[in-house]
């Protein structure tokens, strides 16, 4: 055991949103899964949790920022469920209490794997506040019991993901890529989402094709260019079928001087990469003018996983 927080102060952590460069889908497994090869990177898209002792046995969050009403301040809670799942490894649930507030930036059921963020800014804030001594490893697989972008939200960076791309192994990548982010006024289920791709690809394979050889390459070298011609998301048609206006989103970002654009994971935020940081500024401009979205936002990528900030 290492040393406990103090009563009273508050333990902070930042955990970063993330978009899929390459997110190729098998067909559905038993349990419902559904086998992934995907490469994820981390965008500097930010929730900010900040978490101190509470009375054994209670476990509160309070939610602030944007699209806050959005997302459930009950047992449900993906941050308040991960503090409980850490405390019943750890000694029992009613030995330990977490008092959690989290302020949200990244775009809630937005395909940004935000409650993954969230889940896993809790996991590392509550090992912190109650002193577990606990390592990257076994951090990484409580967060796959609870979803399965948590291990990617602890790590960072880029990653290979596969299984239900929560096997992850770290991708070289040189260099900053500039993203802009288009988040439409709605959110997709990502459940939903699945369901629409199984119909879609009712011959889906067992196994998902792999990722573009060309993307890794394209990353290994820092090659912006490279990396745009190999971008591709098998849940891009699905996201499409459910939510239709999202072309209009991904032309108008295409006509705007991205070199590419794609639908971050289940969706609905679409993603598109710039050529460098001046593009992006440009491209941002352009698009927050044609009023398509609820907001525009610039990131950059890669950046780390949940990470503790100074107090
Ligand atoms: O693991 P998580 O709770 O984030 O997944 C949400 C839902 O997304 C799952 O219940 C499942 O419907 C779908 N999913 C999937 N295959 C994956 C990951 C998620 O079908 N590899």
């Amino acid at each position: 055991m290492t040393a406990t927080a103090p009563p009273n102060e508050w333990v902070k952590v930042r955990a970063a949103g993330k978009v899929n460069l390459a997110l190729r889908v098998g067909a559905a497994r038993p349990d419902g899964y559904h086998p992934l090869a995907t490469v994820f990177q981390a965008l500097s898209v930010f929730d900010d949790l900040g978490v101190r002792h509470a009375p054994a046995g209670r476990y509160t969050i309070r939610i602030v920022g944007e699209q806050s009403d959005l997302v459930p301040a009950d047992a449900t809670n993906l941050a308040l469920r991960a503090a409980r799942l850490l405390a019943s490894r750890y000694g029992g649930e009613d030995a330990r209490g977490a008092e959690i507030v989290l302020k949200k930036t990244i775009p809630v059921t937005g395909g940004m794997a935000g409650g993954s963020a969230d889940a896993a800014a809790a996991l590392v804030g509550c090992a912190t506040l109650w002193g577990i001594d606990t390592d990257p490893d076994e951090l990484r697989e409580l967060g796959a019991e609870l979803g399965a972008d948590v291990p990617f939200s602890l790590m960072g960076s880029t990653a290979l993901g596969t299984g239900r791309g929560d096997d992850l192994v770290p991708v070289l990548s040189r260099g900053s890529y500039h993203w802009v982010l288009a988040l439409p006024d709605f959110e997709l289920s990502t459940p939903a989402v699945f369901r629409a791709f199984d119909e879609l690809n009712p011959d889906a394979p067992e196994h998902p094709p792999e990722v573009p050889g060309g993307l890794l390459e394209g990353l290994a070298s820092g090659d912006v260019r490279t990396v745009a011609r190999h971008l591709v998301n098998d849940l891009q048609p699905a996201a499409l079928a459910l939510r239709p206006g999202l072309r209009e989103v991904l032309d108008a970002g295409a006509d705007s001087g991205s070199l590419a654009g794609i639908v971050s994971g289940s969706g609905p935020t679409c993603a598109f990469l710039a050529a460098n940081e001046d593009a992006a500024v440009r491209l941002s401009v352009a698009l927050s003018g044609l009023g398509l979205c609820r907001t525009v936002r610039r990131a950059s990528g890669p950046v780390p996983g949940a990470r503790l900030q100074a107090s």
